[in-house]
């Protein structure tokens, strides 16, 4: 459903005129309801590749290469054209959910707002709507949010808002930009959690950017490493796991060794730290003694 290819952007320095290659013509593609990870270490690239395909490069900025979302070249529409396939297929989710949604508006607002026939369904019908969108994405407790203002709520519950109101455009591609890493570890689960529902319950593709290898090979069929604006190679979690093909790929799983199983790491890297937990004595349950 989206091809990227030979993905080259340039931007120009507003003071010198310096031009900087930023991303060095990177391809990849993307199935219907596939998620694939963009993995690399902060400044690699991955928010300006989300960018490029929403078209909010940096001004001045030259994108070049295809960008093909469901047959629209998305480098080559303008425009109207540009706003309505923004508008109708992708949805950002961003690190910050207080960037997406307006302080001075309770989330009810916003979430009727964000639908786009609100006007034709009225006021009953759109806040009904809009407790379900919640619903959808955990939150039970809908009057009470829907009347708070963004500072009233936590990270964890606005970035719930934030997909919800994501969903209810019905949009074809998710590009979640680092979505959980502002948020503590027990929310983040959470929060990647409902993604994964939502993302399977609407038939979603998804592009999840992130630094962190581990949660990329937990929530996505693919993954992508990303280093100096260049992708570096492709593949399942598992081949990236067991066969990395570049040496960067090599360290990048080094550096987290919870991915291997115990026993199962590379020649030369350290097994998992699993190996480590079991032998520590810890409480058994009766079944585990069975067993
Ligand atoms: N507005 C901008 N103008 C020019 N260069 C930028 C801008 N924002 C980021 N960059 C540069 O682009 C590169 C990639 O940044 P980014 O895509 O944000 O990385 P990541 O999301 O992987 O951390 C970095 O070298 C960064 O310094
Ligand atoms: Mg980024």
């Amino acid at each position: 459903m989206l091809q990227v290819e030979n993905l080259v952007l340039t931007v120009v320095d507003p003071d010198t005129g310096a031009r900087t290659e930023i991303l060095h013509g990177n391809s990849f593609a993307l199935a219907q309801g596939e998620a694939l990870g963009l993995v690399g270490e902060s400044g690699s690239g991955k928010s300006m590749t989300l960018k490029c395909i929403l078209g909010i490069e940096p001004a001045g900025a030259k994108v070049e290469g295809r960008i093909v979302l469901d047959g629209t070249e998305l480098l080559s529409a303008r425009g109207e054209q540009l706003r309505r396939v923004r508008a109708e297929q992708l949805a950002l989710i961003a690190q910050n959910p207080h960037g997406a949604l307006n302080p001075v508006l309770p989330v009810g607002r916003f979430l009727v707002e964000g639908m786009s026939d609100a006007r034709s369904l009225g006021r009953a019908e759109a806040e009904r709507r809009a407790a379900e969108l919640l619903r959808q994405v955990g939150i039970t407790d809908t009057e009470r949010v829907l009347a708070s203002y963004p500072h009233q709520l936590s990270g964890g519950m606005l970035q719930r808002v934030v997909i919800a109101g994501a969903i209810s455009g019905e949009p074809r591609l998710l590009l979640a930009d680092e979505p959980t890493t502002a948020l503590d570890v027990t929310t983040q689960a959470e929060v990647v959690a409902i993604l994964d529902e939502m993302r399977r319950e609407h038939g979603l593709s998804m592009i999840f950017v992130t630094h962190d290898l581990d949660l990329a090979a937990a929530v996505c069929d693919r993954l992508a490493v990303m280093k100096d604006g260049e992708i570096l190679e492709v593949g399942t979690p598992e081949e990236i796991r067991d066969r990395p093909r570049t040496e960067y790929a090599r360290a990048l799983m080094a550096a987290r060794p919870l991915l291997y199983p115990a026993g199962h790491a590379p020649a030369g890297l350290p097994d998992a730290p699993e190996s480590g937990r079991d032998a520590a004595p810890r409480p058994q349950h009766p079944e585990e003694a069975e067993a």
